[in-house]
Order: structure tokens, then C-alpha cells, then sequence
């Protein structure tokens, strides 16, 4: 859907989300056509820059991390020259009068927040007291959303202190994801599934975000934060509710939140058993979680496995099994759907156990994988094999190769067009600090040590063993 020139202003311009993520997936929509001719970005931050040393930083942002696309000179020329810079003094008044005058009064207006948490009150009062901002105009906000519920709270409360809820674009970049979205058009565009999504025939659903990568120069962030707070509080309860929700009664932003709300509210609260927690340990000579984050005495863990359950109608006793953490085996994401044992097999001496599961894969190579029985071919008779019904998205539809936009590109155009569907709610995200918070305050109270584990392995073996005391087990983490 074509948009009307913007503005967009990134607060943090210079800072690494803006110079990784931001930047480069607005050039590849400059460069798709879908930032209109007019259409301004305005970088501020802190430091004294003028906006050509500004452009400056941006190009080599972009040939870093932009992709094969960084290469076409003339079109990156032509971006740069829609950037500004203005240096501004977040909780003072330098720059906001240059800002003010940058700003158009007559076009669409974003600011993006890509600044710490306790910036956001500060920022929001100025763009209202220098009359940048107008009832229009959008504000865009990254995780962490604070760290558990009465900081998610008092953040809700500074923002809407001056922006209505339909103003806020809280992004959580899963959500922009290709195969997430893919997600809910394979529930609810097939008439094949829905019927089936169900405890009488789901036996249960693994949801696995593996990373290869461990927290590297972000150990002070992440050791105040653990796998829960930075992955599960939002990217994984995200997958969680998309796969469970109802249908809603359209694909529209309140309907669809409302029914991700509900889903978080019927969560049960998870016992210490139902919990794994992991730290990687050190290999050779790469080093442990302790010493990349810098804490020797550190109990925070880069791993976690938890077993949850949906209270309601639709998924009482089908339990919901998460894992997510770093230095594993492969970069694997999948969402995993296990149906039930055939009731009963017809045929004779087949002792084996048929299962049809399905598996939508968010990354990498990106599909959907539904494992089905059939006759193994040849003459041995009636003899039962399971394979799998494989479609990678882009080989299906003759993609291969092609582009696709990242989930931050797709995330910001949807704030210039004002759809929230893709965004979290003021009240998701209380409800989902809500949830998690017991469990955090559990494991503290308990002086919970995380089991060590190898790097390039599946998690602590606690995890496996999470599965197997009930009969089932992890799919395999592969790339
Ligand atoms: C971020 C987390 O939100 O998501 C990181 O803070 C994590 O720790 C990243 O590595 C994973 O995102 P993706 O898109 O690479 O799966």
C-alpha cells in the first residue's frame, strides 16, 4: 500500500540499532520504491555532528550491513540526501528549536525511540512543549519495555501521559517476521488446520528460538536481563499467542490483540519444575557465558526451557514447551505443532508410533514441514514410513534468492501507515511482565544456579529431561 511523504525522526540516530537495523531497512524501501519523493529522516542524538559527516556515518552503516542492495551508488546517494541532523539534549533544551523547525506541520510524523527506557518521559514532554508532535503523530519504542511489571507499567503511564495508545507502535521485530506472519495466513486462510487445533487432537506444541551467537559486547545489557526478560517476556509469548489465539474476527489490530490478550491472561503459573536454566560454559578457548558477560559470580541465565499451559477450553492439558537460548548447536526457530496417536492402526503388526506434526520453520530457510505416513514403497507389503511434506516458501514460490524485507523494514512502513497489528498493546505487555515476574521472583528467592552446558549443544540435559519424564521429546535443533 502506497504511503504519503513522511518524516521520521530516530532519536539514538547515531546508536547501533539505528546505523544496523533502522537505517539499512529504510534504504531497501527507498530502493523498493515505497518511500514517497518528500519523504524526510532526521537523525538526532547527543553528539555535535554536521548532517554530512552524519550521511557519512549512515553510508557506511548501510554498505555494512545493508546486503548485496548498499552497492547501488546512485540510489544511496539519492537516500543520504533525505537525511538530516539535528544534535539535541534528550532531557534539556538544546536542539529542539532546530528540530522544531525541521519538522513539517502538514505531513505524517514518526518518532522512534531507540534510546534507554528512562529517555522516553523526557523526549515525549519536549516533542509536546516545542509543538513538534501533533494528536497524529506516531511514536515508535524498542524492547526491553521495561523489566517486570511495575516498570512496564510506569513506562505505560509516562507515554500516555502525552500519546494515545493508538499513537504507541511498541515492536516486537518478531512480529515483522516473513514466516510469523505466514503463521497466522497458514491458520487461518487453510480450512485444513483450524479444526484440528485443539486438545482433542494437539498432543502438545514446542516453540524453539536457537541462536548460535553468545552476548558477545552486550553482556552488561543482557546479565541484568537472562533469556527470560530479553527473549522469552516477548518474542517467544508472541509466537506462543499467535499459535493459540482464536481466530479473530479480523486481521485488524484490535481484533488480533485482543485475542493475543487472552491467550497470556489463561496462562497458568509455571512450577519450579517445569523450569530449566542454563549457562554455557566455556570451550577451548571460547569463553564461558561468566566471563563474556564480564561476571564471574553471574547466575543469569543464556538458556531456558519452560512447560506451559493455556487454561481454557480450546488447550487445557496440551502443554506448551519453550526453549530459547544462545551458543547452541544451530540458528533454528521453529514452532512445532505434535498431533495425537492414531486412535487405533488397521495395520497388522505396524508397532510403530505415526504422528503427524507439523512444523512451520521461522528461520533460517524459512517453510513449512508437515510429516505424513505412507506405504514405504516396494513389495514388502503394508509396511508404514513417516516423511515429511516439505515447502520452503521461497523454492515454492520461485523466490529463491529474492529479498524479502526484514522485519524492521516492514515494521516501520507499517507505522507511516498507521497499522498496529504487528505491534504490542500497553496491556499485552503488562500481562505478559505479569506472567513472567513469579517465575523470575521464584528463581530468585530460590538462589537458582543455572546448569551449565556446552556451546554447540542442545541446552543442559535438565531440558531433555523436561520431555522425556512425560513420554516426548525435543525435535532436533538442525540448520
Ligand atoms: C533480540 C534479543 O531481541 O533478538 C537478542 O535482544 C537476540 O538477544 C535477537 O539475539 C534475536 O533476533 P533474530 O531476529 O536474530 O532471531
Amino acid at each position: 500500500i502506497p504511503v504519503e511523504p513522511f518524516d521520521l525522526v530516530i532519536f539514538g540516530g547515531t546508536g547501533d540499532l539505528a546505523r544496523r537495523k533502522i537505517l539499512p531497512g529504510l534504504f531497501r524501501r527507498f530502493r523498493a520504491g515505497q518511500m514517497p519523493e518528500g519523504s524526510r529522516i532526521i537523525g538526532a542524538a547527543r553528539g555535535n555532528l554536521e548532517t554530512s559527516a552524519y550521511r557519512d556515518l549512515v553510508r557506511g552503516g548501510i554498505q555494512e550491513f545493508g546486503g548485496s542492495e548498499s552497492s547501488d551508488g546512485d540510489s544511496l546517494a539519492a537516500f543520504l540526501d533525505s537525511l538530516q541532523y539535528v544534535s539535541i539534549d534528550a532531557t534539556g533544551e538544546g536542539g529542539w528549536q532546530s528540530l522544531a523547525g525541521l519538522v513539517r506541520p502538514d505531513v505524517i510524523k514518526a518518532f522512534y525511540f531507540s534510546v534507554a527506557p528512562s529517555l522516553f518521559g523526557a523526549l515525549a514532554e519536549r516533542l509536546h512543549m516545542h509543538g513538534i508532535a501533533d494528536p497524529e503523530s506516531r511514536i515508535v519504542v524498542e524492547k526491553p519495555f521495561g523489566r517486570d511489571l511495575d516498570s512496564a507499567r510506569a513506562l505505560n503511564h509516562t507515554l500516555a501521559e502525552h500519546f494515545r495508545e493508538e499513537q504507541i507502535y511498541r515492536i516486537d521485530h518478531y512480529l515483522g517476521k516473513e514466516t510469523v506472519q505466514n503463521l497466522m495466513a497458514v491458520r487461518f486462510g487453510n480450512i485444513l488446520f483450524e479444526p484440528l487445533w485443539n486438545n482433542h487432537y494437539v498432543d502438545h506444541i514446542q516453540i524453539t528460538v536457537a541462536e548460535t551467537v553468545g552476548v558477545e559486547g552486550r553482556g552488561e545489557y543482557y546479565d541484568k536481563s537472562g533469556a527470560m526478560r530479553d527473549m522469552v517476556q516477548n518474542h517467544l509469548m508472541q509466537l506462543l499467542c499467535l499459535i493459540a489465539m482464536e481466530p479473530p474476527a479480523q486481521f485488524e489490530a484490535g481484533a488480533v490483540r485482543d485475542e493475543k490478550l487472552k491467550v497470556i491472561r489463561a496462562l497458568r503459573p509455571v512450577p519450579a519444575h517445569h523450569i530449566v536454566r542454563g549457562q554455557y560454559d566455556a570451550d577451548g578457548d571460547q569463553p564461558s557465558y561468566r566471563e563474556e558477560a564480564g561476571n564471574p559470580r553471574s547466575f543469569t541465565e543464556s538458556f531456558i526451557a519452560i512447560r506451559a499451559e493455556i487454561a481454557n477450553w480450546r488447550w487445557s492439558g496440551v502443554p506448551f514447551y519453550l526453549r530459547t537460548g544462545k551458543k547452541l548447536r544451530a540458528r533454528h526457530s521453529e514452532i512445532a505443532v505434535v498431533f495425537k496417536d492414531l486412535p487405533h492402526s488397521i495395520f497388522e503388526g505396524d508397532q510403530a508410533r505415526h504422528r503427524n506434526i507439523l512444523s512451520i520453520r521461522l528461520q533460517p530457510n524459512e517453510g513449512i514441514d508437515l510429516t505424513v505416513t505412507i506405504k514405504e514403497p516396494g513389495p514388502g507389503g503394508m509396511r508404514l514410513v513417516d516423511v515429511p511434506l516439505d515447502m520452503t516458501f521461497a523454492t515454492a514460490l520461485g523466490e529463491d534468492g529474492k529479498d524479502v524485507p526484514d522485519a524492521y523494514e516492514r515494521l516501520i512502513m507499517d507505522v507511516i501507515r498507521g497499522n498496529q497489528t504487528l505491534f504490542m498493546r500497553g496491556d499485552e505487555v503488562e500481562a505478559a511482565w505479569a506472567w513472567t515476574d513469579p517465575l523470575i521472583a521464584g528463581w530468585e528467592r530460590r538462589n537458582d544456579v543455572p546448569k551449565l552446558y556446552d556451546p554447540g549443544s542442545a541446552g543442559p540435559d535438565d531440558s531433555l529431561m523436561l520431555l522425556h519424564r512425560e513420554g516426548r521429546r525435543w525435535r532436533e535443533i538442525k540448520g
